[in-house]
């Protein structure tokens, strides 16, 4: 479970390519094995290989769980069927009655599985502007057990102050957990600004190819881990093994993918703001974004996630039917440049006075910046925009 035997480099870049062990030990193989068994042969009674059944572990699944473990600077790894699993596991850590604060722009599914499932089961989520400390502070009761945020937002592109936000939750003896899909361990590692657990959409970034999806936690308590391994062990929404190969080779190239898509992201807000037909433009890396500083202090990277409001509810629908090399599709992360319509996507089960207080309105689109050439992006949306 520890990624005590890992390689011992210092670089990001150096550590997506390697991961933890880097390679199979027992064969040599750079290509780390997909091991495609659900259980595994006792050499005799009382007797493991450290492998009995893949539910509980899988070495190609430890190897990732590893690997993200070290990018995130933590100490365990957990990796899951998706992001979603990932999200429902650490609120199984909770207890009826508690209560979570949370970011109040954040990923639709995210809100859905906390409204329509958990608060079933007892837990209390009260939403607010993860922005500004004050709302966090205000917020606090007896019963709240942990802070819950996106930074950057999702989809408004909000940023929260990672390190503040530790300090306060530290001092009132509750959890913060930092969904940190948007701009990856490449970018942003909470554990070192004194979150306590950070999950992930592995889906996104992390894979890469929008072609699996898959979800992680990484921590540093020991007994938080135990916990976390128990539910894990004991649900089983775990990642397959072919699917654990997928995002060991798709995080292999995060850092280049990332370097890409943020150098094409920040061209294609710079182009936006100066459209006729775009009314605001919300990306993290443009100086005149309220988080601009704070990015800045806390993150390495802007990320590759635009918004923009376009001038019209009518222009949206053309946008969409038009974009050729975008292509208007749920997700984000992947090489290929997707556009969304959170209103009636990613964001639908968020009600819409809610949305329209965060500006997630007929008018926003979000947009997931690609690998290609920047040009091809820009020439799409031109047209798309006219
Ligand atoms: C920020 C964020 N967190 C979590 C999720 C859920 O991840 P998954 O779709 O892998 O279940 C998403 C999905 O879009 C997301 O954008």
């Amino acid at each position: 479970m520890e990624p005590n035997d890992c390689q011992n480099t210092t670089q990001m870049d150096t550590k997506v390519v390697h991961g933890c062990k880097g390679y199979d030990s027992h064969t040599g193989a750079i290509s780390f094995p997909i091991y495609q068994s659900a259980t595994f042969r006792h050499p005799g009674l009382s007797q493991t290989t450290g492998y009995d059944y893949s539910r509980l572990q899988n070495p190609t699944r430890e190897e990732l769980e590893n690997t993200m473990a070290i990018l995130e600077n933590g100490k365990y790894g957990f990796a899951f069927s998706s992001g979603m699993a990932a999200i429902s596991s650490v609120l199984k850590m909770f207890s009826p009655g508690q209560h979570i604060i949370v970011s109040d722009d954040l990923y639709g599914g995210t809100y859905r599985i906390f409204e329509e499932v958990y608060k079933n089961y007892g837990l209390e989520f009260s939403y607010v502007d993860t922005s500004g400390i004050e709302a966090i502070e205000k917020e606090y009761k007896a019963n709240t057990a942990a802070v819950f945020i996106e930074t950057p937002t999702n989809p408004i592109m909000k940023v929260a102050d990672i390190g503040l936000i530790a300090q306060l939750a530290k001092s009132r003896n509750s959890l913060f957990i930092v969904d940190n899909t948007f701009l990856t361990p490449y970018c942003q590692r909470p554990l070192e600004l004194g979150a306590d657990i950070v999950i992930h959409s592995g889906t996104k970034y992390l894979g890469g190819h929008n072609d699996t999806l898959a979800g992680f936690v990484i921590l540093e308590d020991d007994v938080l881990a135990e916990k976390l391994k128990l539910i894990q062990k004991s649900e089983g929404a775990v990642l397959a093994p072919f699917d654990s190969w997928l995002l060991l080779r798709g995080i292999k190239t995060l850092g280049i993918r990332l370097d890409r898509q943020q150098q094409n992201a920040m061209e294609l807000a710079k182009w936006l703001k100066e459209n006729k037909n775009v009314k605001r433009v919300y990306y993290v890396g443009l100086p005149e974004h309220e988080g601009y500083e704070i990015s800045l202090r806390q993150a390495s990277g802007f990320g590759a996630m635009i918004s923009f409001e376009v001038a019209s509810a009518e222009l949206v629908e053309k946008v969409l039917g038009r974009i050729k090399v975008i292509m208007f599709a749920e997700s984000l992360g992947g090489v290929e440049s997707l556009i969304t319509y959170p209103m009636l996507q990613t964001h639908a089960a968020v009600p819409e006075e809610i949305r329209n207080r965060l500006g997630v309105n007929d008018r926003l689109l979000r947009l997931s910046v690609g690998i290609e050439n920047v040009k091809d992006l820009i020439a799409d949306l031109e047209q798309a925009l006219e």
